[in-house]
């Protein structure tokens, strides 16, 4: 494998989306870099990473919630290569074994708020904190954000859902900053918010509805999908909240 190839950088790539991206850019050429809280028990990406081999495929433990692992993984990164092509944050989180989202406000909690906003605010720009030297060169790079269209306030016509609504529309703001910010001392990178569209994973499995087709997007069709944003956005598109088809979402 060629040490010149691109390289990107997968966070959340034990299942899901995260996983899939993983599985298709190795299919494409592409090194890549799949982080994920537990390498020990993401057996799915353990296999993928064997099967193609340690030259083209790393992995890298990365809890987002957890700073000092995010540090650790960039330094465990540098050893490897010092530059990146794409970064993507797929790690998220909208329900778990004990809390879901809230329909209403008395189901609110504030222990529930930290987490969720935890991995999917804070996360994304702790990543980006520690990883912004490896998009220090001049070639192009897109860093993406794995959003929700839930996340927008202008959308917002239905209410509820406050963790994750609320932590999407955060991440979003860290995202349009991320743009600015880094857009000044990385002159071709890239910076995007991006919604997958419901996709057949664990995170919406809870919210298929009992009677009618699924019609959710394969996680093949939305890994897919999202790939294409990535490969086709421009330096015009920095700063910009896209979903899956490359029409243009409202912040
Ligand atoms: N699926 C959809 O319909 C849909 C719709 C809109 C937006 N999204 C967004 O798309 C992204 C990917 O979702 P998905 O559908 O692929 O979800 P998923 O299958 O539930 O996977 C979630 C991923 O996040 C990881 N994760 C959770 N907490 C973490 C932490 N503290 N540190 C690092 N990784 C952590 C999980 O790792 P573990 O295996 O260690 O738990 C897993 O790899 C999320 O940001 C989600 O909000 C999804």
């Amino acid at each position: 494998m060629d040490s010149r190839r691109p390289t990107a950088l997968i966070q959340g790539a034990s299942r899901g989306i995260g996983l899939e991206m993983t599985r298709q850019l190795l299919a494409d050429g592409w090194r890549v870099a799949a982080t994920c809280r537990t390498p020990a028990t993401a057996s799915a990406l353990r296999d993928v990473a064997t099967t193609v081999g340690a030259t083209q495929c790393r992995v890298f433990a990365l809890d987002v919630s957890e700073e000092d692992t995010v540090g650790e993984a960039a330094s465990d990164f540098a050893e490897w290569t010092d530059r990146l092509s794409l970064l993507v944050n797929s790690a998220g989180v909208l329900h778990g074994e004990d809390f879901g989202p809230e329909r209403r406000l008395s189901q609110v909690r504030p222990d529930v708020l930290h987490k969720v906003f935890a991995v999917n605010a804070f996360g994304p720009l702790l990543v980006a904190k520690h990883f912004e030297r490896f998009f220090l060169h001049k070639e192009r790079a897109v860093f993406a954000n794995v959003s929700a269209r839930v996340g927008s306030i202008g959308d917002n016509h239905a209410g509820g859902w406050y963790a994750y609504r609320a932590s999407k529309a955060a991440q979003n703001m860290f995202t349009k900053g991320l743009s600015i910010e880094l857009g000044r001392r990385a002159k071709s990178l890239i910076v995007l918010a991006v919604h997958p569209g419901t996709v057949a994973t664990e995170l919406s499995a809870p919210f298929v509805p009992r009677r009618g087709p699924d019609t959710r997007f394969t996680v093949e069709r939305g890994a897919s999908q999202l790939l294409e944003i990535f490969r086709e956005a421009t330096l015009e598109d920095s700063g910009k909240f896209f979903a899956w088809d490359g029409s243009e979402i409202v912040w």
